[in-house]
């Protein structure tokens, strides 16, 4: 769907910075509406326009489920997409400036950034702490469950971090606001096994600098608002393109491509072999 949104914004230079600007709300505005109608169709539903009254978190809800959040639910999936916007170099933003320092469309810019996140690595952590809770099932057993998984290796899902070796601020602020989203609904059991898991790990993985990451809660928070689990990635996109887009027109502002040097550990000095003397 990205892709083909370069059909209705044909750009064959990159150079004009009103049409780089246009392509860049085209693309922030543009990923909910594709997200949303694509869940509503594969579910047999009329797909929902966006409504001109309504933000931009609010209007993801309005289109995913036909009816409009509340405040505090609009607050906390608001946020969600702040949180998200922008987390300096991973491997999608690379790969959002790699392509875009070939002067390559944004289109096409953003579709190799999407692509880095079908791999496991990157985004989808939220759908496996999900699994994770109902594999703990309750919260009594969380802590047999942790010293059990630390005892035989196991990586806990929604923990630890690459440059974080405290809580992620962004779990902390999120996990306030699902409070409040919670007192609305009601509090999940998923949230009750997770924050009893948190207490032990504090203990037992927090003295090697291994806390909650955004991920530990985010995934409990879209599945307490009725949203599919594998809408939570696309989610993450929706989010993220904004920094992607910000990396690509800062890119682009001052391009020189990206063409790293490598150098060759392997063995050099090799006698030629025919090739039917090779087996
Ligand atoms: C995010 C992540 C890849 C960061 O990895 P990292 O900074 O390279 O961490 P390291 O691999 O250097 O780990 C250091 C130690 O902590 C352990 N560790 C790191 N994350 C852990 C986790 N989630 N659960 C258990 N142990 C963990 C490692 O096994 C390693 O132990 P060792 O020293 O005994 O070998 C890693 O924490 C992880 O896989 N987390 C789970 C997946 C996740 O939540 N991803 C979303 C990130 S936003």
């Amino acid at each position: 769907g990205t892709a083909a949104l370069a059909m209705f914004h044909p750009m064959a230079d990159v150079t004009n910075p009103d049409n780089n600007w246009d392509a860049t709300i085209q693309l922030i505005a543009k990923l909910p509406t594709i997200v949303a109608a694509f869940h509503r169709i594969r579910n047999g539903h009329e797909a929902i326009v966006p409504r001109q009254d309504l933000g931009h978190a609010a209007n993801f809800y309005y289109m995913l489920f036909g009816k409009e959040p509340s405040a505090a639910v609009t607050r906390v999936l608001d946020a969600c997409l702040i949180l998200h916007a922008e987390h300096t170099m991973n491997a999608s933003t690379f790969s959002s400036r790699v392509t875009g320092s070939t002067l390559a469309n944004p289109f096409a810019v953003i579709s190799s950034a999407i692509g880095t996140l079908s791999g496991p690595l990157h985004g989808g952590a939220n759908e496996e702490v999900l699994d994770m809770l109902v594999e703990i099932g309750s919260p009594e057993k969380a802590r047999p469950w942790l010293v059990d998984a630390v005892a035989t290796k196991k990586k806990i899902m929604g923990y630890g971090h690459r440059v974080y070796k405290v809580k992620d601020p962004r779990a902390t602020v999120l996990q306030e606001l699902a409070e409040k989203v919670f007192a609305e609904t009601s509090r999940p059991v998923s949230y009750t096994i997770a924050t009893t898991l948190e207490l032990a790990a504090n203990e037992i993985l927090g003295p090697k600098g291994i806390y909650p990451n955004v991920d530990f809660f985010s995934g409990i928070v879209y599945q307490n608002l009725g949203i599919s689990k594998d809408l939570f990635t696309p989610i993450f996109a929706i989010a993220r393109v904004v920094g992607w887009l910000s990396h690509w027109l800062e890119q682009i502002s001052h391009n020189r491509i990206y063409r790293p040097e490598q150098i060759f550990v392997g063995k050099s000095d090799q006698p030629y072999i025919p090739l039917e003397q090779r087996t």
